[in-house]
Parts: C-alpha cells; sequence; structure tokens
C-alpha cells in the first residue's frame, strides 16, 4: 500500500498532473466517476495518495465533468493540489496544454489519469528515477495486456525506444495486434513537453488532442522516448464501468488483507472480508466471515471481530469481541462481549469487561466497567457506572417528543426487567428498580424505584368468563384434582 513511501521520494518530481475531467459515461452514475469509492476512498484519493507519497512540488487536477463536486472533494482530501478546469473535452493533450499553463518552465512532471486506483508509489518512484537516470525527454509506463482492446498500441524502434503510440481507432491491423499498450502514465521533461505540445494537432479519428502525438514530435526534435514495461499489469488497470470497479475493488481487498495477514491478522474468509485503507487491525486479532471495517476504525490485539459485523469509525479494545453486529463511531472497551445482533450508535463508549447483548441499540451512552445489558434493550444518551445490570427489556426513555433526555446511573446497581426510565432521571449507586417498572422520578443510592400498579387475583374469573374455552377446562380439571383455581 501506498501510505508508507515518504522514505522512496528517491527522485526530484517538480510537477504532477492528474487528468480527471472525463465524464465516466459508462458508469451510467449521477457521481462524477473519480468519485466513485473503493475500500473507503474515491478513485482520486488512491491517486493522489500513490502520488502524493513522491512528495512533488505541486499537484495540478484537471476536472471537467462534475467540476463542484470534484473541486469540493478535491479541497477536502488534498487541500494543496491545485484544480485546472477543462471546460470542453479536448482530449488528453488539450487537458496537459491547460493543466502547463503559468507552471515554471523546467522540471520534472508526472502525468497520471484519475481513475488508476490501484497504481502504487513504488512503481511511479521508479518509472520517475529510470527517466532522470536515464535523462530521457519522456518516460512511458507500459504493460502487456492479455486483452489490449481500446488502448493505445506501444511501438518500438529496434533498440526499444518508443517511436510512437497509435490509439486502437487509430492502429492498423498489424498494429492492433502489439499486446504492450500505454498505461497513461508518463514522465516527461517539462520544458521539453511544454514546447511539443504546442504542436499538437487533432488530425485523429476522434479529432481530439492526443498528449501522445507529444512523443512522436520528440522523437522528430532527436529526443529519446523511452517505454519502461511494468511487470505487473494489474496496477495500470482504470476504471470505466461498475464492473471495472468491482474488480479493482476486489484485487485491492485482496492486498489490504494479504498484508493483514501477514502482520498476525487471521482472516476465516478473506474474500467476504472488507477493510478500508485507514483501518488499523493489530495482530492476533480474528476477522469472520461477512465483516467490513471501515473509516478511522482501530481493531486491538486479539480481538474478534464477526461474522457478519460491520464496524464504521469503531474502536475495538483487546480481547474483546463484536459479533454479528452493527457499529457505527462506537468505543468498545478490552474484554468486552457485543452481540449477536447489536446495534451500537455514535459516541457509544463501553468500558472494559461490559457486555452490550442480543437486539441491543445505544446511543450517546458511556457505559462503566463491567456493567452489562445483556438483552433487547435500547439504551440512548446515558451515562451508567461500573458493576451495573440492565435487566432484558430495559428501556431508556429519552425522547419526550420534542427534546432529548440523559439518563444517569451509578454503579451496582440493577435495573429489573422491562423497566422504562423515563429521562432525565437519575438511579444512585447500589439501588434497584422492580421489574416493569415506569420510573419517573430519581431513586435515591441504595433505594428500589417500584413503579407499576400492584397485582390483583379475581379468583375464578376464567370459568365466569371464558367458560367453554380450553383454558376453563383445565382450570375445572385442575379444580377438581384439588389444585388451586386461582
Ligand atoms: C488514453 C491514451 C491511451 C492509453 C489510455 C490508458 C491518449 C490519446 N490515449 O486513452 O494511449 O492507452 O489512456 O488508459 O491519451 N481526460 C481529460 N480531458 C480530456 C480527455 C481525457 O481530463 O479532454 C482524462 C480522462 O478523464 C482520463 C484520462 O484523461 O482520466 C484518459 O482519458 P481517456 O479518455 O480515458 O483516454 P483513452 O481514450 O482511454
Ligand atoms: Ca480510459
Amino acid at each position: 500500500m501506498s501510505a508508507n513511501a515518504g522514505s522512496l521520494c528517491l527522485s526530484r518530481l517538480d510537477y504532477v498532473i492528474v487528468l480527471a475531467a472525463g465524464e465516466g459515461t459508462r458508469m451510467k452514475s449521477t457521481t462524477p466517476k473519480v468519485l466513485h469509492s473503493i475500500a473507503g476512498a474515491s478513485l482520486l484519493n488512491h491517486v493522489l495518495n500513490a502520488v502524493e507519497a513522491l512528495a512533488p512540488a505541486e499537484v495540478r487536477v484537471v476536472v471537467g465533468a462534475g467540476r463542484v463536486e470534484v473541486e469540493t472533494h478535491l479541497a477536502k482530501i488534498s487541500p494543496a493540489a491545485i484544480p485546472v478546469f477543462q471546460e470542453r473535452r479536448g482530449g488528453t493533450g488539450h487537458a496537459v496544454q491547460l493543466a502547463l499553463a503559468g507552471a515554471q518552465a523546467k522540471g520534472t512532471v508526472l502525468i497520471v489519469a484519475g481513475d488508476t486506483p490501484l497504481l502504487s508509489s513504488e512503481t511511479l518512484t521508479q518509472l520517475i528515477k529510470a527517466h532522470n537516470d536515464g535523462g530521457y525527454a519522456a518516460t512511458v509506463l507500459t504493460a502487456e495486456l492479455p486483452d489490449p482492446t481500446g488502448y493505445g498500441r506501444i511501438i518500438r524502434a529496434e533498440n526499444g525506444d518508443l517511436i510512437r503510440i497509435v490509439e486502437e481507432r487509430d492502429a492498423s491491423d498489424v498494429e492492433r495486434e502489439i499486446e504492450e499498450i500505454n498505461s497513461g502514465v508518463y514522465v516527461f521533461d517539462l520544458a521539453k513537453l511544454a514546447k511539443a505540445i504546442t504542436q499538437l494537432s487533432d488530425a485523429n479519428a476522434q479529432g481530439e488532442l492526443y498528449l501522445t502525438q507529444a512523443i512522436e514530435i520528440l522523437r522528430g526534435a532527436g529526443e529519446r522516448v523511452v517505454p519502461i514495461l511494468t511487470p505487473d499489469f494489474i496496477e495500470i488497470l482504470g476504471i470505466n464501468d461498475r464492473i471495472q470497479l468491482a474488480e479493482c475493488a476486489a484485487i485491492m481487498r485482496d492486498q489490504i488483507n494479504d498484508t493483514f495477514m501477514r502482520s498476525g491478522v487471521s482472516m476465516i474468509d478473506p474474500t467476504t472480508t472488507w477493510i478500508d485503507t485507514s483501518v488499523k487491525i493489530a495482530g492476533d486479532a480474528i476477522i469472520y466471515p461477512g465483516t467490513a471495517i471501515a473509516g478511522k476504525s482501530i481493531v486491538g490485539p486479539g480481538a474478534v471481530v464477526g461474522p457478519r459485523t460491520t464496524l464504521i469509525d469503531c474502536e475495538v479494545g483487546a480481547g474483546a469481541s463484536v459479533i454479528e453486529s452493527y457499529c457505527m463511531g462506537a468505543v468498545i472497551g478490552q474484554g468486552a462481549k457485543v452481540g449477536p445482533f447489536t446495534f451500537l450508535r455514535p459516541d457509544t463508549v463501553l468500558g472494559a469487561d461490559t457486555r452490550a447483548g442480543a437486539f441491543v441499540e445505544m446511543k450517546n451512552v458511556t457505559v462503566g466497567e463491567g456493567s452489562k445489558v445483556p438483552h433487547l434493550s435500547y439504551v440512548g444518551d446515558a451515562t451508567i457506572g461500573a458493576g451495573t445490570n440492565v435487566g432484558a427489556a430495559t428501556i431508556f426513555v429519552n425522547y419526550d417528543g420534542v427534546n432529548k433526555h440523559h439518563t444517569t446511573i451509578g454503579d451496582h446497581a440493577r435495573i429489573g426487567s422491562d423497566t422504562m426510565l423515563v429521562a432525565p432521571i437519575s438511579i444512585g449507586d447500589g439501588a434497584y428498580t422492580a421489574a416493569g417498572s415506569v420510573i419517573t422520578e430519581d431513586v435515591p443510592a441504595g433505594a428500589i424505584g417500584v413503579g407499576r400498579a400492584k397485582q390483583r387475583n379475581v379468583l375464578g374469573w376464567v370459568l365466569r368468563k371464558r367458560s367453554g374455552t380450553k383454558s376453563a377446562d383445565a382450570a375445572q380439571s385442575s379444580a377438581e384434582k384439588g389444585k388451586p383455581t386461582s
């Protein structure tokens, strides 16, 4: 993954141009193509992560389709990058002309597309190094594809240099047989590129200015242009439709999971385990199938997550377990047990060795060490002390229809099953509530709050009011056997 590449910055890089103005028509989406996500980050974000690891002096992103959305996103993920607006699609050469306007006249420039999320900073570093070491005018990253359809083909000279790149639509039958293709990743000498792109023509099948034409212009001027074949064509895969989006997502999922497994994380079924690049997982954690861990989540050592669990921006402490649950913005303390079938919402903080059990929903709650909410409860807007037990089917009645109110429960309290805690309310240390209570007044420390009608039994009622039913028959025979009929 690209994050650790600060140390890879061996070669000077002055500019990066990211081409991202295309419509992405085949995505059939109202979202601009480069804003679609894999592994929790936009395609553009993945590309920028890879190039920013090279510490370029300046990054310019050519935007067009969905300009406002792309620029807004760019400002968020990469505030230093400069958007360049391409109003009409004039081709890759036109986009680079716009991006170079006002750029300083010399240096090295890297050009990439915004829709190739698998490009690694390692590969880019090697490309730039080869370019700078060789002193070439241009260096092009190429790949051999099993099916080169749609890509520009690489025409090499006998010494291996690049003569020109011919687009599929402009290629002869013989040229179309060539399997080596243009990845769309280039390093140029900036001054030479700036001069060459003033000479581009649109006399081609698409009537656009092709950046690739700069190659033959440079070579015609006696410059050297060299293709560098990448051993791993996976890296240059671009995304044009949702099928390719899913394919790249699966590749990145495998890369991420492999890295975690190598670092000591167990995954029972990596193919159904989806983890964002931003997630951290410690060694000896075990991830069960059907699990997604997203955003800023952190999973501690020896924790167990899944099966079928989603964690978004959650912290899971050492040795905790989260099973068959959906959790967002929650902190789960060490040794805590969550699930199965638990819904933790933002600002839930479960202390060490706590428990949030089956069919429990929590929101904006702090639960002290060792406290338990084992079954069928809603706990919202509350502070619960240590060692407290909240009985099955307790509801924290936090909403009066207009405002939300807080509930405070002390240490070692015992909330009886089916208690309604009508907030704002406070239950003291060591206090109890009787099962089935509707608690509307504070319960002091050590007291039991009883808030329910006193039971009365109406003897013989079933025989009088439900005669002829099986219940009445059962009551009758019970009476005949001498059992009490109440
Ligand atoms: C381009 C290359 C081709 C290469 C392929 C690799 C040219 C002429 N051809 O073809 O040799 O094999 O990439 O994927 O460059 N873009 C703009 N503005 C434009 C046109 C394109 O910003 O006016 C951006 C697109 O958003 C995209 C990138 O440039 O990110 C490449 O454009 P695209 O239309 O996909 O080029 P290809 O025809 O695939
Ligand atoms: Ca393309």
